[in-house]
C-alpha cells in the first residue's frame, strides 16, 4: 500500500446491495444466457420449478466450461472487467453479470462445469456469505454435486456449465404463488430471450447458425421484430456509418399496415395495439439485441412513425461511447451519430406515414443480399461492394489472401470512382433513366450463378428461390423466364 493510504476493502455486504442494480428476471437470465453463448455453447437449456423446495432455475450450456481456477475467477467481482480488451463478439463487459444477475434473483448461485472431463462445484450462498463476513466461497464435494438441480442432465455432457439459482425471493416476488408464478416467470422468458437472441436462434443466422434454445422442455423461437419473412415489409438495403474505426450498420424497416400481418404473428402484441410502443431503434451488439422502442431521444413516439422500426448493429468495440449499462439493456447514442440516425428517423417516418396513406403498398423485396452497401463517411457517402454478395463471395474465395485483398481494394477503389455527377446530370437533368440489365445477358449470369451456387437447373423453383434473394435478379418480374431461359440453354 502507498503511504498515508488508508484500506477501504469492501465489505462482502456490497453482495447485498448489488442486488438492487434493477434487473427484472428475465434480462438477468439473459445475462447468463450471453455467458454462454461467449463459451462457445451451441445448445442451451433452460428449466424453472417450484415443486422442490428451495425452488429453483438453471440454465445448463455445452460450451467450453471451465476449469477450478477459472470458477474461482468467475465468481470474483470485475475479474475481467470493462477495461480490458475483450474478444470482437464477446457479449461480456464488466465482469459482474454471473453475479449480479444471479443475486438480483436468488440467494443462492451454484455453478458446476466440466472442462476436459473434469467436473468442479462452486456455491456461492448469500447467507452464507453474510455469517462468514469474508469474500469466500464453497466448493462442492463430488457426492454433493447430484443434489444440485439439473446436475443429471448435465452430467452426460463431456463439456458445459450449469448455473443453477436456488432461493428465488426475488425471482418470485409479487408473482402469483407456486406453481403459476413460475408459469408466468417462463412465459415472459419465452418472449425475452426470443426477441433478444431472435437472429442467433433463426436458422439463416449465418455465425451462430441453428442456436439451440430450449426452455421447459419447448424450443424457444425467434421473435423478429422487422417480420422479414413478410413479403408485404418494406426495408432499405443496409447502411453502413464510420466512426472513427468502427462500422455501425443501420437498416430501415416499414412494417405493413396490421391487415397485411396473418398467422402466428397476428398475436404478436407489438403487431397489434402494442406496435406504437414497438416503434423505434432496435440496438444490437454482436447480433444480440441490446435495447429497442423508442427514439433515443431524437424524435417522439407519433402515430405516423408507427410502423418504422430501424436496426442499429453495433460491434462491442464501441461500447465506452454507447455508455452500454450494466444490464446490457440501454444504450445511448453518441453525439458524433446522432444527426446520421436522425437522418434514418426522418425516412423511416416518412415511409411509415405512407403506410398509413396507401395501406400495405408493397415497395420493395425483404432479404435481398445487395451488390453495393451504401456507406456514410464524414458527412459523405460512397459505396462500397458488398463482399458477402454470393457471386462476389465466390470468385473471391478462390483467391490466395493477399490477391484477396488487393482484389477487395481495387473493388472498394471503383466505388469511390463512381462517376455521380454523370450519374446525377444524366437522370436530373436529362431525364434518362439507367439501362436495366439484359434478358441475354441475365441468362448467362443464371448460368455462371447456378455453377457457382451448384444449383440444379432441373428444380427452378429452388434455383427461383434463391435468385429472387439476389441482385440482378431480386425484383425482376420476368425471373421465372430468365430461369426457363437458361435451363434450355443449358441442355
Ligand atoms: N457458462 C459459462 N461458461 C464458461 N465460462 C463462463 C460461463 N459463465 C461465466 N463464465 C466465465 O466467467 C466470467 C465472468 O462472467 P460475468 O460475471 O458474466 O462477466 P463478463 O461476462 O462480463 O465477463 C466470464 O468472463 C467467463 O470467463
Ligand atoms: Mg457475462
Amino acid at each position: 500500500m502507498f503511504e498515508n493510504h488508508l484500506q477501504i476493502r469492501p465489505s462482502p455486504k456490497l453482495m447485498e446491495s448489488m442486488r438492487a442494480l434493477g434487473y427484472t428476471s428475465d434480462v438477468a437470465v439473459a445475462d447468463i444466457v450471453d455467458n454462454s453463448l461467449d463459451a462457445g455453447a451451441s445448445s442451451i437449456e433452460i428449466r424453472g420449478d417450484v415443486s422442490d423446495e428451495p425452488a429453483w432455475l438453471w440454465v445448463s450450456d455445452n460450451g467450453q466450461g471451465m476449469t477450478l481456477t477459472q470458477m474461482v475467477e468467475a465468481l470474483k467481482l470485475a475479474a475481467v472487467s470493462s477495461v480490458d480488451a475483450r474478444g470482437e463478439n464477446d457479449l461480456g463487459r464488466f465482469g459482474l453479470g454471473l453475479k449480479t444477475a444471479s443475486f438480483s434473483q436468488c440467494r443462492r448461485l451454484t455453478v458446476i462445469s466440466r472442462r476436459d472431463g473434469v467436473t468442479h462445484g462452486i456455491r456461492f450462498d448469500l447467507d452464507e456469505l453474510r455469517e462468514s463476513d469474508d469474500w469466500s466461497v464453497r466448493r462442492l464435494e463430488e457426492s454433493d454435486l447430484g443434489e444440485v438441480p439439473g446436475f443429471q442432465e448435465f452430467s452426460k455432457q463431456e463439456f458445459g456449465t450449469l448455473v443453477c439459482w436456488q432461493k428465488l425471493d426475488r425471482l418470485m416476488e409479487s408473482r402469483s404463488s407456486g406453481a403459476a408464478g413460475m408459469g408466468e416467470v417462463i412465459a415472459e422468458l419465452r418472449a425475452h430471450l426470443g426477441l433478444t437472441f431472435h437472429r442467433l436462434l433463426a436458422p439463416e443466422d449465418h455465425i451462430r447458425g441453428g442456436l439451440s434454445m430450449v426452455l421447459n422442455g419447448r424450443a424457444v423461437q425467434p421473435i423478429d421484430p422487422f417480420l422479414r419473412q413478410n413479403r408485404a415489409v418494406e426495408m432499405t438495403s443496409p447502411e453502413a456509418i464510420k466512426i472513427g474505426n468502427d462500422t455501425i450498420k443501420v437498416q430501415a424497416f416499414t412494417l405493413p399496415d396490421s391487415s397485411l400481418i396473418t398467422g402466428p404473428d397476428a398475436e404478436r402484441k407489438d403487431l397489434r395495439d402494442g406496435m406504437y410502443a414497438a416503434q423505434g431503434f432496435y440496438f444490437y451488439r454482436n447480433r444480440r439485441l441490446i435495447s429497442h422502442g423508442g427514439w433515443a431521444n431524437l424524435g417522439g413516439r407519433r402515430d405516423s412513425t408507427k410502423h418504422s422500426r430501424i436496426l442499429v448493429d453495433l460491434p462491442n468495440s464501441t461500447d465506452d461511447q454507447w455508455q452500454l449499462d450494466v444490464m446490457k439493456n440501454k444504450v445511448v447514442p453518441p453525439a458524433s451519430v446522432r444527426r446520421q440516425l436522425a437522418r434514418f428517423y426522418e425516412v423511416g417516418s416518412r415511409k411509415s406515414g405512407r403506410i398509413i396513406s396507401y395501406r400495405g403498398r408493397r415497395v420493395s423485396s425483404p432479404d435481398v443480399e445487395y451488390a453495393w452497401i451504401p456507406v456514410t463517411e464524414r458527412g459523405g457517402f460512397r459505396y462500397e461492394p458488398n463482399i458477402e454478395h454470393p457471386v462476389l463471395d465466390d470468385a473471391l474465395t478462390d483467391l490466395s489472401q493477399t490477391q484477396r485483398d488487393k482484389m477487395v481494394r481495387a473493388l472498394r477503389h471503383l466505388g469511390l470512382l463512381i462517376p455521380y455527377g454523370d450519374i446525377r446530370r444524366r437522370m436530373s437533368i436529362d431525364d434518362e433513366v439507367p439501362a436495366r440489365e439484359h434478358q441475354d445477358a441475365l441468362v448467362q449470369h443464371v448460368l455462371d450463378v447456378v455453377a457457382t451456387l451448384e444449383l440444379d437447373l432441373l428444380s427452378p423453383e429452388t434455383v427461383g428461390a434463391v435468385l429472387q434473394h439476389i441482385e440482378p435478379f431480386a425484383g425482376r418480374r420476368d425471373l421465372e423466364q430468365i430461369i426457363a431461359r437458361a435451363a434450355q440453354a443449358h441442355r
